[in-house]
């Protein structure tokens, strides 16, 4: 999709930090530095894929722009207009989550027709019975889901058709932006994409704006317009989509990258391979200047003393690096 950047994005963050209090002993009080100073934002119709390893802050900022747990300081902007203290309940219906684990988001107690028939009574989007019946049936339709399974429960479905309710949910309130938490990491390959495929078509018929999380950049690559990669709670980098595979600046990066299997033999022997070394600091003591210093080959004193800034590239790519 193209920028438009002259418009008012959908979705924005500015500074945006969430840092979870934790107390060790029965005194000492820690912070664990899940976001970090995160900017960015996502035009209308956009897919932002946002990746970086297990624990890097991801579904911590992806719940955070939901307000599905506070910030602790900066701002997110919803069309324009500042979100931090609303009344969150017309939001509700405009900005929706798909969970990571379909096993886990759904209620086993409750039927596929009642899972999704709750989204809407709760928002209100019911009406009579029988206009009830019809956009759950319309809505299991949208997700590839046949009629016959109205009345059967979560335990009888495989994961994808799992991830498809937990979709039909999400989509029952008519939303304009869908947080999507690595809705296929659970699922087989052969599935992810068939899934990510629908998410795609249903972007295109509903005019949704997604920002798509993944741990793999192999996985959002296809969906994405641009990407945004998270390193110890910080934005690392940031790029339309082919910048990002073609000209990676940030080291780590490089590193998510060199993990990919490459179809094409050319750029991937342009490639050095190189194989993400090392443990992930702690968030609660992260490292002084560079939060990827203790794992970058190109780390120096400067690394080690003051902090990269995302600095502008051009062309709208974006990276935090002082040595590239
Ligand atoms: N409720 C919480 N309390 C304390 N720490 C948390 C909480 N939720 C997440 N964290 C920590 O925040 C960091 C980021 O977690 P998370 O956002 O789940 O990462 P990701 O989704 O990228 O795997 C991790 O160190 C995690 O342990
Ligand atoms: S600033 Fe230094 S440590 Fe950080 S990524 Fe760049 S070279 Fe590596
Ligand atoms: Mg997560």
């Amino acid at each position: 999709m193209e920028e438009t950047n002259s418009k008012t994005p959908l979705l924005a963050v500015e500074h945006l930090k969430k840092y979870f209090e934790i107390r060790q002993g029965f005194s000492k009080k820690l912070f664990v530095h899940a976001v970090d100073d995160v900017s960015f934002s996502i035009q209308k119709g956009e897919t932002l894929g946002l990746v970086g390893e297990s624990g890097c802050g991801k579904t911590t900022l992806g719940r955070t722009i939901l307000r599905l747990t506070e910030p602790t300081d900066g701002k997110i902007l919803y069309n324009g207009t500042c979100i931090n203290d609303v009344d969150m309940r017309p939001y509700r219906q405009k900005m929706q989550i798909v969970f990571q684990d379909p096993y886990a988001s759904l209620d086993p107690r409750l039927t596929v027709s009642a899972i999704i028939g709750e989204a809407l009574d709760i928002n209100g989007k019911a009406g009579s019975k029988q206009e009830r019946q019809e956009k759950i049936l319309h809505l299991m339709k949208l997700v590839g889901l046949s009629e016959n399974f109205y009345n059967r429960y979560p335990h009888e479905f495989s994961g994808g058709q799992r991830q498809r309710i937990g979709i039909a949910r999400a989509l029952a309130v008519d939303p304009e932006f869908l947080v999507c938490d690595e809705p296929v990491s659970a699922l087989d390959v052969s599935i992810q994409a068939q899934v990510i495929n629908m998410l795609e078509e249903l972007q295109k018929s509903r005019h949704l704006t997604y920002l798509f999380i993944a741990h793999d950049l192999s996985v959002v690559r296809h969906i994405s317009d641009r990407v945004a990669v998270l390193y110890l709670g910080h934005l690392v980098e940031l790029a339309p989509c082919d910048a990002l595979y073609r000209n990676p600046i940030h080291p780590y990066t490089d590193m998510l990258l060199s993990a990919v299997p490459i179809p094409d033999p050319d750029e991937s022997e342009k490639r050095k391979r190189k194989i993400l070394q090392g443990e992930i600091p702690s968030p609660i003591n992260p490292p002084s200047g560079c939060p990827f210093r203790t794992r970058c080959p190109y780390a120096d004193d400067e690394c080690a003393a003051s902090f990269p800034e995302l600095t502008d590239r051009g062309g709208g790519h974006f990276a935090a690096c002082h040595k590239r």
